[in-house]
């Protein structure tokens, strides 16, 4: 599998070590600035995790993380940022397309028999109403997404043109331990608990649907195991919510107030304002989320307010740099 040191990466590693015994499990990471050694800390000793430092766009590197060869690869490794996709989309492009398209040729040259690719509801682009199938047109409206949506593509075609067995999951907004702090929840929460304000972009009344990591993991597995090949599943919380209602949970998990803590900031450009994902094909193949909303969130402060020791080291490195061209023009 590929970016196992990020979020939803490194709980599959988790996962699958934990409930598999008879798996094995080859990372292929680059250990850009989202990537972390320690989110695979408890998995990294066990003689079935094996590691290779490398860019899923190096074809080499690829071949030398096979091995001897695998039962399947899948693909976890994405710059996946809306916000740094509009300052930087170079890096979105060549790893979520030209990256997509080295494994897709690894998984051809090796016989492999199965290829996941691990996507967003963010291609589907911005839904008014209702929520998006599999069935629906994607309509990417930032660079990040447009970037996942030309791998999906690619992945598709292989499956049209070479017979591929590929499997595309699609899942939604995701929360829960290890997630980097430039996203909503994981920022807000190591802001609130510093004491300092939180950026709500524009009004506040976008709309996500929101997934545990651990079920998103397992639903990622389930597919993987039982999807049929050429098909694409949503993976969805069924939680949505607007960021301005998060945003009043997370004041009251933390105990601080909207007038003290939010800062209404300028929006980002392009914000698509509503995802919304129909998951009935993969709640049809067997799997369905298991983490109630509140609870996840509630465990999810909690987690980082007993971490420090993990997200202190990354807000004091290069994060300052990127929050101050994100934010301080805002
Ligand atoms: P994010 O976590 O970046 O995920 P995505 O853009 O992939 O959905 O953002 C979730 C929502 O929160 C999105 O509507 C943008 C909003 N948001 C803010 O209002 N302020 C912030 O500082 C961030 C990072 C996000």
């Amino acid at each position: 599998m590929t970016g196992g040191l990020g979020f939803i990466g490194s709980a599959f590693v988790r996962h699958v070590l934990r409930e598999r015994a008879d798996v094995s499990v080859t990372v292929l990471d680059l250990v850009t600035y989202a990537g972390n050694p320690a989110n695979v800390a408890e998995v990294e000793h066990d003689p079935r995790y094996r590691f290779v430092k490398g860019d899923i766009a190096d074809a080499a590197r690829v071949d030398e993380a096979v091995g001897d060869g695998a039962d399947a690869i899948v693909n976890f490794a994405a710059e996946t940022h809306v916000d740094r996709s509009i300052l930087d989309p170079e890096a979105f492009i060549r790893t979520d397309v030209m990256g997509t398209h080295v494994l897709l040729e690894a998984v051809r040259r090796h016989g492999i028999a199965r290829f996941l690719q691990v996507s967003t509801d963010e291609v589907y682009g911005d839904v008014e109403h209702g929520a998006s199938t599999e069935a629906d047109a994607i309509r990417p409206r930032s660079p990040y997404a447009a970037s996942k949506a030309g791998g999906d593509l690619q992945v598709l075609a292989y499956h049209a043109t070479f017979g591929t067995p590929v499997l595309i999951t699609r899942g939604s907004n995701t929360y829960g331990p290890y997630q980097y702090p430039e996203k909503l929840i994981p920022l807000f929460v190591t802001n609130l608990l510093d004491g300092e304000q939180v950026p709500v972009y524009g009004d506040g009344r976008q709309v996500r649907d929101w997934l545990h990591v651990d079920d998103h993991a397992r639903g990622i597995a389930h597919v993987l195991e039982h999807g049929t090949p050429g098909e694409v599943y949503n993976l969805g919380g069924g939680n949505s919510r607007t960021n301005l209602e998060i945003t009043r949970e997370l004041l009251r998990l933390t105990g601080r107030s909207y007038e003290t803590s939010v800062r209404h900031v300028v929006d980002r450009p392009g914000h698509d304002r509503r995802y919304a994902l129909d998951a009935e094909k993969a709640r049809a193949l067997g799997w369905s989320p298991r983490v109630g909303f509140a609870q996840g969130l509630a465990d999810t402060v909690q987690w980082y307010r007993e971490r420090e020791s993990w997200w202190r080291p990354i807000k004091s490195g290069d994060f300052r740099e990127y929050y101050r061209r994100q934010y301080a023009l805002r």
